[in-house]
């Protein structure tokens, strides 16, 4: 389980809540009751889900104590739990009318078993909502990639010490959830985030896509040294605009799920 550092990941909030404002705005459930948030993070994203619901009672699960603090500082008027969402979903029994997940359930294995045992635990007329990044392949996830198992750093990445996200193809999201939803709504957004220069998506994956890298290597030195190889891979993937920034495409995989 990666480190989490709300600073870091709250550098790029706008960009990174944007996703979590579009995915709200097509949840098609007039007034719920209950709403939680699984890997609420700083609170970003339960925020959103307050102002679009004002009257629900609000949950946030993280299981990041860090991350629960902040957001509970931030927002004192939710609940907030700080649980594993596997172990949570296995033991929960009540029913919520919005089961929402921003950019969290990349880090949660066997999405084959536990997207089902979240829709049972949708109430009637509710939804499953969740968005995770879809860009495994793109140069930062490459160039990390390779560079763990090249020969200058191998040795400090035993095999399966680093496992990044946990996503499935698309279309294998649509059959786990059919039997157990009466409608479901899929689609993709490429968002092309500008940023002031390549050294800004070093910064950005420190505070996610990186962080079982670095965790795994322990000392500042190391992690100084792994951070300038990566930036000088990523780099020709985001060349300067005239204006001197480099767009940032990211791509992201939404769906929502309705229970009759
Ligand atoms: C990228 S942040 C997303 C934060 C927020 N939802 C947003 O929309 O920006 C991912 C969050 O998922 C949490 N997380 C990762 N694995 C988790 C797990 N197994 N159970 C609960 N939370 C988890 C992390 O602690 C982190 O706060």
């Amino acid at each position: 389980m990666p480190t989490w550092n709300p600073d870091q990941y709250l550098r790029f909030a706008k960009e990174r809540t944007q996703p979590c404002r579009d995915l709200t705005a097509r949840i098609e459930v007039a007034e719920p009751r209950t709403v939680i948030d699984l890997g609420c993070g700083p609170g970003n994203s339960t925020r959103v889900l307050a102002q679009r619901w004002p009257q629900a009672e609000l949950t946030g699960l993280d299981s990041s104590p860090q991350m629960v603090e902040t957001a509970r500082k931030d927002f004192p008027a939710g609940h907030w739990i700080a649980a594993d969402i596997t172990g949570w979903s296995a033991a929960e029994s009540s029913r919520f009318d919005v089961i929402f997940s921003n950019a969290a359930l990349q880090w949660v294995p066997d999405h084959a078993t536990i997207l089902p045992r979240l829709m049972g635990l949708v109430a009637p007329g509710g939804a499953l909502a969740v968005q995770v990044p879809y860009n495994e392949n793109d140069p930062p996830h490459r160039a990390a990639r390779s560079m763990a198992a090249s020969a200058a750093w191998r040795d400090r990445f035993p095999k399966e010490c680093v496992r990044e996200w946990h996503v499935e193809d698309r279309s294998r999201y649509y059959d786990l959830l059919s039997p157990h939803a009466t409608r479901i709504d899929l689609w993709e957004t490429e968002y092309l985030h500008v940023m002031p220069d390549a050294e800004a998506i070093v910064e950005w994956y420190k505070g996610t896509g990186l962080r079982p890298y670095l965790d795994a290597l322990f000392n500042a030195s190391d992690q100084q040294r792994f951070m300038a190889e990566y930036l000088h891979l990523i780099r020709p993937s985001y060349p300067s605009r005239a204006d001197g920034r480099v767009l940032f495409p990211f791509r992201r995989l939404f769906f929502v799920a309705y229970r009759e």
